[in-house]
């Protein structure tokens, strides 16, 4: 029988129990809450998204802003080099927005500063967000994915009446 010296036998077994708490609020928030790493939800093949888009290629095919309930809304949004479509939208205050988005050729980034509105856009995949914006005002939003040499004048704007 090998000795093990009884402090160490302890943080032996602290450590080991602290593995087996982490795993279980692991497996408890993956499959009891059903919280996990955002994954894509549907995908789409990029070529087809190249302009023009077809009526193959639904919800893409119609970018804009639809209401899709009281003060819920629902944005269809491309990103392509070096714009989004649509780029400006008019919300009453207290609307909740979801941006669905794809991109038609490269990565491109979705940040809208002074909310928690932060995502890429990445070809082939469907991003979406959600946000209520509460405060009326104007929000800038840009990319902040490098996407080439007109990276920097890539933004839009949603006006909060
Ligand atoms: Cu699009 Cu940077």
């Amino acid at each position: 029988m090998v000795h093990v010296d009884r402090y160490e036998k302890t943080w032996i077994t602290v450590s080991a129990a602290f593995l087996l708490l982490l795993v279980a609020v692991l497996a408890y928030t993956t499959f009891g809450m059903k919280i996990s790493l955002p994954g894509p939800l549907f995908v789409c093949a990029p070529a087809e998204y190249s302009a023009p888009v077809t009526a193959n290629d639904p919800p893409f095919t119609a970018p804009g802003m639809r209401q899709v309930g009281p003060d819920q809304y629902e944005v269809i949004m491309t990103a392509q080099v070096f714009g989004y479509n649509p780029n400006e939208i008019t919300v009453p205050r207290g609307a909740t927005v979801t941006f669905v988005m794809t991109s038609k050729d490269v990565i491109h980034g979705f940040r809208i500063p002074g909310t928690t509105v932060n995502a890429m856009i990445v070809p082939g995949e469907v991003t979406r967000v959600t946000y209520t914006f509460d405060e009326p005002g104007e929000y800038t939003f840009f990319c902040h994915e490098y996407c080439g040499a007109g990276h920097q004048v890539m933004s839009g704007r949603i006006v909060v009446q």
